[in-house]
């Protein structure tokens, strides 16, 4: 069992590991909430050590004597140190030093989704062993709250299937480009410049980070041992001006998506840009917004929206989980817990299905549709709408079709390509949202 506080005045003493953007922002909303906290929870937080990689680098903020050390471990070693807030990323340390604080009977919260991604389940079940919290609300979505819904609100929904913005630079890439056509390297210089895209920015450009988010999503949302390596991914750079323009004349918006599906027992998980119907409510979340749709059997249909990283929005939801864990610990209880995650079917995304949409150039001469409805027909992808654009040797084709499976699709674009008639394939992309 955990160690319980009993300090009279409900005194919670918190150890920080890493203290740089997240880290800073919550050490100060401690500060400045100090009251409201206390006024509304009962307990009393305050930081007794913070581990930091480089002792020399100037603070945004002041600690007391002894209090930073670059020394992960003796923070989750101090008997003065009840709770650990994580903030350092990646896996090692982070890791060794939460199933180190696990293991002494301290409760751990972190935002690590790329640890979680990984590395969940072992650290589920050091946690249950325990029998401490292990809380985790900003590894997912940042500010919005999703895990705590998933977990205790809906914890006795059946949920179908959850489908996410889940990462703020490739929204912002996409909503650049979707109002000004720009060309995709604009827009992530654009994002670059405005700090909301790394130097570099291939981990949300190529959908690495929304895959660690739908590993995280899917295992809370289907109690399933899901990690980053089992979601199908896809990222942005191949999604062009072009595309973006034919989606919105069609009547659809272009978003980079992280879908997770329950299908008989099996779980899909899978990042990949698609079009979004424009009526539809994540075709409205622009810029570098969040939100995550989820639905389920007896909810229908359910959105939470808002800012999915920077260091505020990162830092209310880490102190969400604080003061929970804090008093957690001053009242003996715990909260919920994760549960032994069941080990489903992945399902490959081939045996997915979707509605899709593709493009060729064609030579526009007599039987050439036919042709191409021989192709579709011959995979069994029924087409639900066709446009032509241009004439003679500038006709492109237009094609949305009805549901799908990925592989068919597959079949039918390798086909395709090998008609005399077609000249070139433009994008497949996928369309969520429409027909189910
Ligand atoms: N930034 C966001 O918007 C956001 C949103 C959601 C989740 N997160 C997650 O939050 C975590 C922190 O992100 P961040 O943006 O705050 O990162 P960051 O600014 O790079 O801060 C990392 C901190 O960890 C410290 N550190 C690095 N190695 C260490 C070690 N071996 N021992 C002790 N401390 C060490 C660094 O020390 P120095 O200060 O000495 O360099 C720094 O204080 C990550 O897991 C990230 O995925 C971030």
């Amino acid at each position: 069992m955990g160690t319980m506080v009993r300090n009279d005045d409900g005194l919670v003493r918190v150890g920080i590991l890493g203290c740089g953007n997240v880290g800073t922002a919550l050490v100060r909303l401690l500060d400045h909430n100090a009251d409201l906290i206390t006024r509304r929870s009962g307990v009393r937080i305050e930081v007794t050590r913070v581990a930091v990689q480089n002792l020399t680098k100037e603070r945004a903020v002041a600690f007391g004597p002894g209090v930073l050390t670059n020394d992960g471990e003796r923070v989750v070693t101090d008997p003065d140190v009840d709770v650990i807030v994580e903030m350092i990323g990646g896996v090692e340390p982070a890791r060794s030093l939460i199933l180190a604080a696990l293991k002494s009977g301290k409760p751990v919260v972190t935002a690590n989704k790329e640890l979680l991604a990984n590395f969940g389940e072992e650290l589920f079940e050091v946690a249950a062993t325990a029998g401490v919290d292990l809380l985790f609300e900003a590894s997912v979505a940042g500010g919005i709250p999703l895990i705590r819904p998933l977990r205790e609100s809906l914890v006795g929904e059946r949920i179908r299937r959850v489908t996410g913005i889940v990462n703020g630079t490739t929204n912002y890439v996409l909503t650049r480009m979707t109002e000004e056509r720009c060309t995709f390297a604009a827009a992530v210089a654009e994002a670059q410049q405005l700090g909301y895209a790394e130097p570099d920015p291939t981990a949300d450009i190529d959908g690495f980070d929304a895959a660690s988010k739908a590993a995280i999503i899917a295992s809370i949302a289907f109690g399933a041992r899901v990690v980053a390596g089992d979601v199908s991914r896809e990222g942005i750079r191949a999604v062009t001006a072009d595309d973006i323009g034919a989606a919105a004349e069609l009547g659809y918006v272009v978003k980079l998506l992280a879908v997770t599906e329950e299908h008989d027992g099996a779980v899909s998980a899978r990042v990949y840009p698609a079009m979004v119907p424009a009526a539809h409510p994540l075709a409205s979340v622009s810029g570098s917004y969040n939100a995550v749709f989820i639905e389920g059997e007896a909810v229908g249909q359910l959105m939470l929206l808002g800012r999915g990283a920077g260091g505020g929005p990162t830092a209310s939801a880490l102190l969400g989980d604080l003061i929970d864990a804090a008093k957690n610990l001053h009242s003996g209880a715990r909260g919920a817990t994760v549960g032994t995650l069941a080990r489903r079917r992945i399902l490959p995304i081939d045996e997915t299905s979707s509605q899709f949409y593709f493009s060729l150039d064609a030579a526009d001469r007599p039987g050439v549709l036919a042709a191409i409805a021989g192709v579709t027909g011959q995979h069994g992808v029924s087409i639900q709408s066709m446009q032509q654009k241009g004439q003679g040797d500038d006709a492109r084709l237009i094609f949305v079709t009805h549901l799908a499976r990925e592989d068919a699709m597959a079949a039918t674009i390798r086909t395709l390509r090998e008609l005399d008639a077609v000249k070139r394939m433009g994008t497949v992309l996928r369309v969520v949202g429409g027909e189910e």
